[in-house]
């Protein structure tokens, strides 16, 4: 049981700030065993704030040292110290507070604040890790200009880094040095960075669109500075992105970035100095995956972007998070698809979307993209902040164009530029430099839940007229039973028989509960195609028939809904599948359904990545969303039905593709798109035929493994053998073992594989896992590899009916919880969503999360998500 009950943060309690900062100077002394921090801070009282009020500081695990008001040393009954804090009495309007602290970074295992990472000293302090560092103001609506003074031993540390620019450096005569960093720019404390070790760095150059140089530099220890290369390159693409498509500048003289092994989430944006995890910045053809290679291109690009959306314009509180991680994922989104496929990353991202969002959407964690309250903010830098707040904003730009998105960011600068804000103001600067209401749209900020539109259509033959009737609702979740009616861009096209648009595609405002819209001239009875590119976050539905559906999947000129309609396709299928394993009625998959896969396959005309998105079929997390109360194991066993008679019926088709796109891929790596899609392509093609008992497709699965000139066809062929109980099994897992075990993000995909592997005795593997020489539970990645993997990746084994999966679960978070909260929070929730699960999984979930909620010294963090699972 936790100690006192943490406090829940309420949005409609936000009060301005008293105090403003003129400007913050910090000295840091590090140390071997503590680092000393002096804060020298200028205060300023608000107009109209009463002069009696308190100057009231946020300060978590701070040693107070020494503390003077104006120069003078703080008598006892000036201050007072709490838990959380300190509150300064008798302030003047003006004034400079000096607060010296002691600190423990070598300690410091939650990694957030300043710790030690590979033996250097890093911060993390987004979202509130800069009061583990010092007294201070530490809300985003607080902004000011900060002076870094480092001091550190200068043989382990020879690099000092902070945000903005260096304006002094020497050499103390005890062997230390020192360095100065200043920031011309007005931040809040989240965006404070210091880096401090023996690193290297790479330097490159960008010359802006006005003309200035820019120093860009990427900073790693030296054994991976040859694997910076693509980061870089990144870094200009995104660069140059940002001024082409929304005219935005970058604005220091030098943009650092460093790699970090140990780092609770992706990267960071710090205003000039980025800190990253290592796995979003290091790729050789060797190493990464062609989905490394992408993911860090697009981090990279999401991390600049915020230089713009997130830094120049900030948060006024975190409940705005949405306001900077929204748009910053929408806009490297659209950074992604303007360099790849436009297609296949919508359908990647759409895919996401509806296995972790509309599952969060549906869990007891349900909050809308800007919560009304919150008990820890780590817990909601979730998938409904981050993807569902960048369809919020995509919905802007469906709806008032590529040109008037455009205007509203403009304006949204224009107005905002040095300000801390709220989504109002960004909703705001849409609608009025587009001259539109937009009030109705508000109630995507406020409302939790994924809606549902339920459509029907009636044709008239006689009039030539067709007409949509779209009907919308909206579950029930925990801020909220009733739901008003959201503003719904449905983007609608009408298919001919011979498959041709009837009207193009048109974008329905959908505003009301119901609403019907009627098209003239309409010559035939079209087969609709409706939510084209996916262009609402709802879950729409239509009494497709199985013939219309093959159509669809045949001519829609929409690839994203091409894709779509095989996806329903496979699900409809699914289900019935798992219906008739229910009633053990006789199992089977109809001729229809296999020639459309087989249409797929075999369609030359077909770009390779949309071929391998289109053969993939539904996750059996996907299918667990929809087939309640879910069965893990018949999913699974459904799921692996499909994939087996599909490969065994289009064998040929596969071997032969397989062979072609073999024998194209031989040249040098490179991961462009065309490269990308014709791995993906073949990979997919190698995953059916591991589904056949056959020892000669086992061999050639260990052949493209041995001969891979590539991470991404290596995995590939290692992924298929480890879900296969077979001699070239353990011969390909030992090799790769062998082979890379000094590189520990290479490892982290060997930890992953076997922990999502199908076979018998995986749970033991990975607990056996848990004491290999290279696993250490205080690194997030192995954590995430090995732990995460088997828990959210593993259906089949983590909801083993006996509950062992559950329990294993629980021992870790409980162990994660006294080092790392954060991480500790994000493993336990694969347990949120107990409800869903038929009984006996249900209970034995329920069982798990009653007792982490009963752990003495529980985090908040791990308390807020139990607590309200268990609601
Ligand atoms: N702002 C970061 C991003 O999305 C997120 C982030 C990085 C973060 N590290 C964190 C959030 C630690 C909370 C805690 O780019
Ligand atoms: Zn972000």
């Amino acid at each position: 049981m936790r100690e006192g009950q943490p406090k829940t943060v309420y949005l409609q309690d936000y009060t301005a700030p008293s105090y403003r900062v003129d400007a913050l100077s910090l000295v840091f002394e590090l140390g071997e065993t503590s680092t000393r921090v002096t804060n020298v801070a200028n205060y300023r009282r608000e107009a109209g704030v009463a002069a009696n009020t308190p100057l009231e500081l946020y300060g978590e695990a701070l040693e107070l040292l020494e503390i003077r008001l104006n120069g003078l040393p703080l008598q006892a009954g000036d201050y007072q110290v709490t838990d959380t804090g300190m509150s300064v009495y008798n302030v003047s309007a003006l004034c400079t507070l000096e607060i010296v602290t002691r600190i423990y970074p070598q300690k410091n295992t939650s990694l957030e604040g300043l710790y030690q990472s590979s033996g250097n000293f890093c911060t993390q302090c987004e979202a509130q890790g800069f009061r583990k560092i010092t007294y201070y103001p530490d809300r985003p609506d607080v902004m000011t200009v900060f002076t870094t003074q480092i001091l550190a031993d200068k043989q382990k540390y020879p690099v000092l880094l902070s945000n903005g620019n260096l304006t002094g450096s020497g050499e103390l005569a005890d062997g230390r040095h020192w360095a100065r960093w200043e920031d011309p720019f007005h931040k809040p404390a989240y965006l404070f960075a210091l880096v401090a070790g023996d690193l290297q760095h790479v330097e490159d150059h960008y010359t802006t669109s006005s003309g200035r140089d820019v120093t860009l530099r990427i900073y790693t220890e030296a054994h991976n500075i040859d694997k910076c290369d693509h980061a870089m390159q990144s870094l200009k693409r995104a660069m140059h992105w940002d001024e082409q498509r929304f005219g935005l500048e970058y604005d220091l003289d030098i943009y650092m970035i460093v790699a970090v092994d140990d780092f609770n989430m992706g990267a960071m944006e710090n205003k000039g100095l980025n800190v990253f995890n290592s796995k979003l910045v290091f790729a050789s053809p060797a190493t990464a995956t062609d989905m490394d290679y992408v993911s860090i291109e697009a981090v990279i690009g999401h991390e600049y972007f915020h230089n713009w959306t997130g830094n120049r314009v900030t948060c006024r509180d975190w409940f705005q998070l949405s306001l900077k991680e929204g748009l910053t994922v929408f806009r490297d989104q659209e950074f992604t698809s303007d360099l790849h496929s436009r297609p296949v990353k919508r359908i990647e991202d759409v895919r996401m979307l509806r296995t972790n969002q509309f599952a969060e959407d549906a869990s007891p964690m349900a909050h809308p993209i800007r919560p009304a309250s919150y008990m820890e903010i780590n817990n909601f830098y979730t998938v409904t902040v981050y993807e569902k707040g960048a369809e919020v904003v995509r919905m802007y730009q469906t709806l008032l164009g590529r040109d008037g998105f455009r205007k509203g960011m403009d304006l949204y600068f224009q107005r905002h530029d040095g300000q801390a804000v709220a989504t109002e103001n960004f909703l705001a600067a849409m609608a009025d430099a587009n001259g539109v209401d937009l009030s109705q749209f508000q109630r995507w900020y406020d409302q939790a839940g994924t809606p549902q539109v339920a459509v029907t259509m009636d044709y008239d033959a006689a009039a030539q007229t067709c007409t949509l009737h779209l009907r919308q609702s909206c579950p029930a979740t925990p801020e909220a039973a009733e739901k008003l009616p959201f503003l719904i861009p449905v983007a609608v096209g009408l298919l001919g028989s011979n498959g041709q648009d009837l009207i193009g595609t048109q974008v329905l405002r959908l505003t009301d509960a119901e609403q019907s819209f009627t098209f003239e001239q309409v010559a035939e009875c079209p087969v609709p195609s409706l939510l084209r590119g996916f262009s609402a976050p709802v879950r729409l539905s239509y009494p497709y028939t199985t013939a219309e559906l093959v159509f669809l999947m045949k001519h829609d000129s929409d690839a994203f809904n091409r894709w779509d309609a095989g996806q329903r396709l496979a699900m409809q299928t699914i289900l019935s599948l798992l219906d008739a394993q229910q009633q053990q009625a006789a199992f089977g998959l109809e001729h229809e359904f296999i020639s459309a896969y087989q249409a797929i396959l075999t369609d030359n005309t077909l770009d390779h990545a949309l071929r391998a998105e289109a053969m993939t079929l539904p996750s059996e997390a996907d299918i667990a969303e929809v087939a309640r109360p879910s069965d893990p194991e018949a999913i699974h066993t459904v799921r692996e039905f499909i994939h087996a008679t599909l490969a065994k019926a289009l064998r040929l088709d596969l071997e032969a593709l397989y062979a072609d796109l073999h024998a194209q891929g031989q040249g040098d790596y490179s991961p462009d798109a065309v490269s990308i899609g014709r791995r993906s392509l073949k990979n997919v093609c190698l995953a059916y035929l591991g589904r056949i008992q056959d020892d000669g497709i086992y061999e050639t699965c260990l052949q493209q493994y041995r001969n891979a000139g590539n991470m991404t066809d290596a995995m590939a062929a290692l992924a298929v053998l480890s879900k296969i109980d077979c001699p070239q099994r353990e011969e390909a897992l030992q090799h790769f073992h062998d082979r890379w075990q000094h590189d520990p993000l290479v490892m982290d995909k060997w930890f992953g594989l076997q922990a999502t592997s199908s076979l018998p005795g995986t749970l033991q593997q990975v607990q056996t896992l848990m004491q290999h020489a290279l696993f250490d539970i205080r690194n997030p990645n192995k954590v995430r590899a090995l732990v995460g993997s088997f828990a959210m990746r593993n259906p089949l084994h983590f909801h083993a009916q006996d509950g062992s999966g559950y329990t294993f679960l629980t021992e870790r978070v409980l162990e994660l919880d006294a080092m790392n909260p954060q991480i500790a929070s994000r493993m336990v929730r694969p347990l949120m969503n107990w409800r869903q699960y038929e009984p006996t999984r249900s209970a034995a979930m329920k069982a798990q999360l009653e007792q982490i909620k009963a752990h003495s010294g529980l985090s908040g963090d791990v308390y807020e998500i139990v607590s309200k699972s268990l609601v």
